[in-house]
């Protein structure tokens, strides 16, 4: 299968984290469409299951196994696991977070390292297991942010540091690894996922008018800009933490 003609991933191999729906899963079809073989994960071990399945119905090569990114040592099995399959790691799809909200004075200590444990830690513990096998293959990273890291929004402190973290740590990393691995991130806007499914209509009308383009941005959307930092298009960019929010961010919309 193939979209548009596009074989970008033909011959690669692509490990997706939180890959069980919303943005992970678009981006695991996306590459699948482009001719890579998909190693879909989750937390919730059924859920990539069932995308894997679809991938392959759709023609792609999948295979899906339970992780919990914020586990090391689940992390060394899963890159045990695309050894085992097909020997190489070409691209790795860092996507794990959900925001908590609560303002600084409102959270605990619990509830600030839970955040920061799964959208942060779990991404140093997802390069350090991936670097061997990413620098072999001259390999690319690209960590799902958010519109959190460049913009402040009320009542998501630990979001922001820990999306904004990821920011400098992309910069670290493709100094540290230069021509080896190249390191991106997007910055999601609002996006209709699960979350934003439950939204009430109203808000979410007023959400798609802040951003200049007038909608929400859809899974897909940001599966585009994912694959276009994890193929060859953009072999010449390393470092970058790309907006992709319908320009909310440069909107004087309040
Ligand atoms: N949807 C938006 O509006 C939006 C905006 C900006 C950024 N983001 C970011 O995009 C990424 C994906 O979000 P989404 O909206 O597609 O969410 P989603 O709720 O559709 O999917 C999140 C997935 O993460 C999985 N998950 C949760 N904890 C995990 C863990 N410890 N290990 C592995 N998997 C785990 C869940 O099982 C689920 O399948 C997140 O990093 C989120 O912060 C989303």
């Amino acid at each position: 299968m193939s979209r548009a003609g596009l074989t970008r991933f033909a011959d690669r191999t692509a490990l997706l984290t939180a890959a069980a729906s919303g943005i992970g899963e678009a981006t695991a079809y996306r590459l699948a469409a482009e001719g890579a073989s998909v190693l879909v994960t989750d937390v919730d071990a059924e859920g990539a299951r069932r995308v894997a399945e679809e991938v392959r119905a759709r023609g792609g090569r999948a295979r899906h196994r339970g992780l919990d990114v914020t586990s090391a040592d689940a992390w060394a099995e899963a890159v045990e696991a695309v050894t085992s399959w097909t020997g190489h790691l070409d691209v790795l799809h860092l996507n794990a977070g959900r925001n908590r909200r609560g303002a600084a004075h409102e959270l605990d200590d619990a509830a600030w390292h839970d955040q920061l444990r799964l959208c942060l830690d779990s991404v140093f513990y997802g390069v350090r297991a991936a670097v061997p096998l990413l620098r072999i293959a001259r390999g690319a990273v690209v960590i799902t942010s958010s519109v959190h890291a460049a913009i402040g929004f009320k009542g998501f402190p630990a979001y922001a540091a820990a999306k904004g973290g990821i920011g400098a740590l992309v910069r670290q990393l493709a100094v540290e690894y230069g021509g080896e691995i190249r390191f991106n991130s997007v910055l999601p806007g609002a996006v209709v996922t699960a979350l934003w499914a439950q939204t009430p209509p109203e808000v979410q009308v007023r959400t798609a008018a802040r951003a200049p383009v007038g909608r929400l941005g859809t899974p897909e959307d940001i599966a585009a800009a994912v694959a276009f930092f994890a193929s060859d298009d953009a072999s010449f960019i390393t470092g970058q933490n790309l907006l992709v929010d319908g320009g909310r961010s440069i909107s004087s919309h309040e």
